[in-house]
C-alpha cells in the first residue's frame, strides 16, 4: 500500500488524474471504476480540464459506479447516477451507454445486483478504481460488518452514514434512503489498481485503520491491505493519526518521478 500525504488537495487530485491519464494513454479502452461523494470531485474536475486540453479521452473506455441509493427516483439530483453525470460524464466524451451503475429502482434488486457483477466481469474487470472512505471505514457502501468476501448486494446504511450524507439532502437525515446497492468488498478487490482519496480530520481514524489497523469487517476498508496495488492519497488532517507518517513521506519524496503510482 502506497500512502501519499500532501497538504494540497489539488496536488493529490493531480496524482490521481495522472494515473487515469497514463492508463487511458496506454490503454484507451480501459475500464474505470468511479466513486461518488465529495472526495473524488477534484479528480473529476482535473480530468475534465485535461480532457478539454486534449490530453485525455474517454471515448473508448467504460466505467462502473460503486453504488446507488435504492428507491430514489432516477432523476433525483442526488442519485449517484445523476451525480456522476453532473460531475464528470456530461463534460467528457464517454460513448452513450459506456457508464453504468447498479439499478436502485429495479423490480428485482437481487437479479440487478447479479447482472451488475456479470457486466463488470464481461467488461474484463475494472482497471482503475477511484475510492473514498466513510468516517466509519466503509468503502462504497460496505458498512461495518460487511463480509470481506461480499459481492454487489443490497445493504442498510448505518445511522452515522445517513447523518454524514444528510448534507446532500438539505441536512435532512430522514431523506437519506435507508437502503443502497453496493459493489461488495470482493468486487472492489477485483479491480487492478485502487486509488483512495481522503481529506479532513473526520477521516483520520478510518485512514489509520485502513493503512495500519488489523484487517477486520469492523473497518471494512482494511481489506484493502490484501490488495497488491493500492494508492492512498490523503491530506495532513486525514493523515494525522498515521503512526508511520514520516516513513510514508520519505518514501514518496524519494520516489523516482517516472514511476507514477
Ligand atoms: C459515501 C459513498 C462512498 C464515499 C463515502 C465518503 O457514503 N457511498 O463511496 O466514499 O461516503 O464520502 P465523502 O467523500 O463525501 O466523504
Amino acid at each position: 500500500m502506497e500512502v501519499v500525504i500532501d497538504p494540497s488537495p489539488d496536488a493529490l487530485a493531480r496524482v490521481a488524474a495522472d494515473a487515469v491519464e497514463r492508463l487511458l494513454t496506454r490503454r484507451p479502452d480501459a475500464v474505470l471504476g468511479l466513486a461518488t461523494g465529495s472526495s473524488p470531485l477534484r479528480v473529476y474536475d482535473e480530468l475534465v480540464r485535461r480532457h478539454r486540453a486534449g490530453a485525455v479521452s474517454f471515448a473508448r473506455s467504460r466505467a462502473f459506479l460503486l453504488d446507488e441509493y435504492v428507491g430514489l427516483p432516477p432523476d433525483h439530483p442526488e442519485s449517484y447516477r445523476r451525480v456522476i453525470d453532473r460531475e464528470l460524464v456530461a463534460h467528457v466524451d464517454f460513448a452513450p451507454g459506456a457508464v453504468r451503475g447498479p439499478d436502485g429502482n429495479a423490480a428485482d434488486l437481487a437479479s440487478a445486483c447479479a447482472g451488475y457483477e456479470d457486466a463488470i466481469a464481461a467488461a474484463g474487470g475494472v482497471d482503475l478504481q477511484i475510492l473514498g472512505i466513510g468516517t466509519d471505514g466503509h468503502v462504497a457502501f460496505n458498512e461495518p460488518g460487511s463480509s470481506l468476501g461480499s459481492r454487489t448486494r443490497i445493504k442498510t446504511l448505518t445511522a452515522q452514514t445517513r447523518e454524514d450524507n444528510a448534507r446532500f439532502f438539505e441536512g435532512r437525515r430522514d431523506d437519506v434512503p435507508r437502503h443502497v446497492l453496493t459493489q461488495g468488498l470482493a468486487t472492489i478487490m477485483g479491480a487492478r489498481h485502487l486509488v483512495l482519496l481522503a481529506s479532513g480530520r473526520a477521516k483520520a481514524e478510518a485512514v489509520h485503520q485502513l493503512v495500519e489497523g488489523p484487517v477486520s469487517a469492523m473497518w471494512p476498508a482494511t481489506v484493502l491491505q490484501h490488495h497488491p496495488h493500492v494508492t492512498v492519497l490523503v491530506d495532513e488532517a486525514a493523515a494525522s493519526r498515521l503512526q508511520l507518517a514520516g516513513y510514508y513521506r520519505e518514501t514518496w519524496a524519494d520516489k523516482p518521478a517516472w514511476q507514477g503510482i
